[in-house]
């Protein structure tokens, strides 16, 4: 594509490309309106980072840069919190559109509601967000990094858009902008802050992607209908997003690493496959608290999977055939007996589970508020 010609609208054939494929979908046409009137490449920085880490720019590559744009895949637009020299670990992103386009039906965002958004980065979602509540003055979204929040705002701006966008610690809420009707993380939390909460109103919603730890396989959208304090409601889908910073994951070293095995169990099944594929995995983080996982290569070559409590020097390793396990929690037995249970119960999928958040902590149930339930003391 070349920047002269009718640049204006082969871009606005390439939205309404992405806005056919969003409707093929299913996403409702009150959502595909609103994506249909913001375009995407407004938001989206010169140098970004597709699926696989391959570093596209603008500047140099602009028609592999519209293309990436104008998929329905996220974008990283940002490592390492824009440091110098870290792990190369993604930090900020435009998700991709359909997954927006989910969270903005699950959080049923109506004309004029006052919503709060969490994690602007590139202030795509609250543009949208305007577009659907018809008015900028009712919307805030919070960026925790100066630099990004500053983007977003000249974006936003730009593309004629203004709303309120704060640089701040979006766990803190916007207390001076509340209380919302609805209040949309758009950065994974497995400790939905108590702010978010208490600055949504009676009969309000707060949407969130959650998982019970950073380390698991994934996480479900949440969303959560506030009544007297109490935060409560299903989850959705699956979808994994970044984390909300604060709550990122736990870094050290597994509690295995050279730990001799407690006790070794040698079984007929792969059992790494019960946290690999995570059909299963998820409804089992549901039910089993406070570990996380990994894979690493053992000098037989042969690919191990490690598991590490979080609340205890407890862990266990999964070999192709046999687990091995030490410290006071018996990870792989806590499994198993989770597993069997599933399997009586129907094998439910972790969108039949929901979550409950009070002064008591996070509680996670299958079915209903009254069903089955398993504690989740999070950090
Ligand atoms: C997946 S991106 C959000 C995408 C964004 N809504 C958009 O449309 O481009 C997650 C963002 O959350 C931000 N974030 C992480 N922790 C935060 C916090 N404590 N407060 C506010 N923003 C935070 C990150 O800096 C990052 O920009």
């Amino acid at each position: 594509m070349s920047e002269g010609g009718d640049r204006a609208s082969i871009l606005s054939d390439l939205n309404l490309r992405l806005v056919d494929g969003l409707r093929s979908k299913g996403v409702p046409k009150r959502i595909a309106r609103a994506f249909a009137q913001v375009p995407r490449h407004r938001f989206i920085p010169d140098q970004v980072w597709d699926e696989r880490g391959n570093e596209v720019k603008r500047s140099t590559a602009l028609e592999d840069w519209y293309r990436l744009v104008y998929s329905d895949v996220p974008i990283v637009t940002q490592h390492d919190d824009g440091c110098e020299g870290g792990r190369g670990l993604a930090t900020s992103s435009s998700s991709a559109p359909s997954v927006m386009a989910a969270m903005l039906d699950a959080a049923v965002v109506e004309p004029h509601m006052h919503v709060l958004e969490i994690g602007a980065a590139t202030g795509y979602n609250a543009a949208l967000l305007c577009e659907l509540t018809g008015d900028a003055e009712s919307v805030t979204t919070v960026e925790v990094d100066a630099a990004l929040a500053g983007q977003a705002r000249a974006s936003l701006a730009a593309a004629g858009y203004h709303p309120r966008v704060v640089t701040g610690d979006g766990a803190l809420g916007c207390p001076d902008s509340g209380p919302f009707d609805r209040v949309i993380a758009t950065c994974a939390v497995s400790r939905v802050p108590e702010p978010w909460i208490a600055q949504t109103h009676d009969g309000g919603l707060v949407v969130c992607p959650w998982a019970p730890s950073s380390g698991l396989p994934g996480g479900l959208l949440a969303r959560l209908m506030v009544r007297d304090g109490v935060a409560e409601g299903e989850f959705t889908r699956p979808l994994s997003f970044m984390w909300l910073r604060g709550q990122r994951g736990d870094h050290s070293p597994p509690h295995d690493l050279g730990a001799e095995a407690g006790t070794v169990r040698h079984v007929e099944q792969d059992p790494q496959p019960f946290l690999l594929n995570g059909a299963q995995a998820l409804p089992l983080a549901l039910m089993v608290p406070a570990w996380r996982f990994g894979m690493r290569g053992t000098p037989d070559g042969s690919p191990l999977v490690w598991v590490s409590a979080l609340d205890s020097p407890s862990w266990a390793r999964l070999h192709t055939d046999r687990v091995e396990q030490g410290g006071p929690r018996q990870l792989w037995d806590e499994f198993e007996a989770a597993h069997q249970w599933w399997r009586e119960h129907g094998r439910p999928p972790a969108t039949e589970f929901g979550l409950t958040v009070d002064a008591d902590g996070h509680r996670v149930w299958l079915g209903t508020p009254e069903g089955p339930t398993w504690i989740h003391r999070v950090r």
